[in-house]
């Protein structure tokens, strides 16, 4: 396709609410705006932890509202703290659960997306590792081109 027929329409920023969330809200917020594109704001919400759970058979452990409860604490922490600056940006929150990378690539086919923002890494954050797995798998998977954002660190080595 000819480039000046190609559009940016739907941009989805994945988001884990590490520091890394930061800067790739940002980014895909500014791209947004400047495009005039919609702005998706995924959080997969991680069940690994409650499967391994499952296996010793912890009483009253209610999966569902475990998972209920981490997505009501994650949209406060997503409306207080990004969609307060949405700048006129047509933005949706979406959460999913399961496996992250899984989760993400699903989503992001299902919703025909143009752009993936994702950061470098994430909650784990090791030192000296440049891509986390999940940000790697989104890499290699994803249907369409993706932005990967790195922390604040090199946003202020690149100034
Ligand atoms: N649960 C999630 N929901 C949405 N996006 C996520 C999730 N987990 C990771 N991501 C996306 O992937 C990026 C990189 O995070 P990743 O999990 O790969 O790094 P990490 O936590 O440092 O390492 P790892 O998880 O492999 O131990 C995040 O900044 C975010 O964009
Ligand atoms: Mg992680």
């Amino acid at each position: 396709m000819p480039a000046d027929q190609m559009e940016i329409k739907k941009i989805v920023a994945a988001i884990d609410l590490s520091k890394y969330s930061e800067d790739t809200f940002l980014h895909a917020l500014m791209l947004a705006r400047a495009l005039g594109a919609k702005l998706v704001l995924l959080n997969v919400i991680d069940t690994r932890y409650l499967d391994t759970l499952a296996q010793y058979d912890v009483e009253g452990l209610d999966r569902d509202k475990i998972i209920r409860e981490t997505v009501d604490a994650h949209r406060e922490s997503i409306e207080k703290d990004y969609l307060t600056r949405s700048q006129g940006v047509d933005i949706e929150v979406m959460f999913k659960h399961g496996l992250p990378w899984e989760e993400v690539i699903h989503a992001v086919k299902e919703m025909g997306t143009d752009l993936l923002v994702v950061g470098s890494k994430g909650h784990s954050d090791v030192a000296g590792v440049l891509f986390g797995s999940v940000a790697e798998k989104l890499q290699r998977h994803a249907p369409c081109p993706v932005l990967v954002v790195r922390g604040p660190e090199h946003m202020r080595a690149a100034k």
